[in-house]
């Protein structure tokens, strides 16, 4: 039984750090500290944990390390017209990596939404490497959330174990949490199924490209994926399109469905 709540006390906050370690191999330039997850909680930001209940009520001790998940997300200003509003930038989502693939993450991104809801925050954001197709799936597919930027080697060289070696490209996943899109999406349907929403544009992820990235030997063939796939959303962002659908073929390749995104 996984339970999704706040984190609280250092040694919750301390199993985040763990697991963030465990998740992506930073170096020590990179790690996020205990200090940073406890300020992003107390200054409006989020830490959200997903706990193993069975592990948590053993008899033996609230143990920190029954925390097996987790979405960090910080505070935002973005500034329109010249008015400011509050949104929150999501920072980093992990699942232990024996628990992936059952609902966790949704479930965490869920609390994320239903807690910023609850405090009148409609919008939040997060970037994601646009080679990681399960992430494009859970971010497009599953969330609702839409794409309009493209940010080439945003973080500069990373140490991250998921990135192998190459440059951090990113998209900036953007979920308007209270849009009949994401409603729609969130209840299982189809945000299409009213036919407003015409492809205009598909760019593909080759499912090999997960060894690619780990191989020596194939990490080029990862590169030339990601320098094509670069120009393809700049060009396709700079003539207004938007990603607003991600499927997958029968072979698991991902496919980024880019249209004019509703006004
Ligand atoms: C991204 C991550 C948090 C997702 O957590 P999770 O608990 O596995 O996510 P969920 O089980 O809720 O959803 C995953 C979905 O992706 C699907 N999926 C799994 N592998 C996939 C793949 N190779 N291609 C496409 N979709 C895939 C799952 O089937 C599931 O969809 P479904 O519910 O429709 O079946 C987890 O994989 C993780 O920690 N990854 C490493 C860190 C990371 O990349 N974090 C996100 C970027 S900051």
């Amino acid at each position: 039984m996984i339970r999704i709540r706040s984190c609280r006390g250092f040694g919750e906050f301390d199993t985040c750090v763990q697991l963030q370690i465990e998740t992506w191999g930073y170096d020590y330039t990179e790690i996020i500290p205990r200090k940073t997850f406890l300020l992003a909680q107390k200054i409006g930001g989020q830490v959200i944990g997903a706990f193993d209940s069975d592990a948590e009520d053993d008899g033996i001790s609230d143990e920190p390390d029954a925390l097996i998940g987790f979405a960090m997300s910080l505070p935002g200003i973005r500034t329109e017209n010249g008015v400011a509003h509050p949104y929150l930038h999501s920072h980093m989502l992990a699942v232990q990596e024996g628990y992936r693939n059952r609902g966790v993450g949704m479930l965490l991104k869920r609390e994320q939404r239903r807690e910023a809801l609850a405090r009148g925050i409609f919008h939040m954001e997060w970037t994601f490497d646009p080679l990681e197709i399960k992430n494009a799936f859970l971010n497009i597919h599953r969330l609702g959330a839409v794409v309009r930027s493209y940010r080439p080697d945003f973080y500069g060289v990373s140490s991250s174990r998921l990135q192998g070696g190459l440059p951090t490209d990113r998209l900036v996943a953007e979920w308007e949490l209270n849009s009949l899109r994401v409603k729609t999406i969130l209840e299982g349907r189809n945000p299409g199924e009213s036919g407003s929403i015409a492809i205009e544009e598909r760019i593909r992820v080759p499912a090999a490209i997960y060894q690619w990235k780990a191989s020596d030997q194939d990490r080029n063939r990862a590169l030339t994926v990601q320098l094509e796939n670069r120009r393809k959303f700049q060009e396709a962002f700079s003539r207004g399109l938007a990603v607003l659908g991600f499927s997958l073929d029968a072979e698991r390749n991902g496919i980024f469905e880019l249209g004019k995104f509703p006004t």
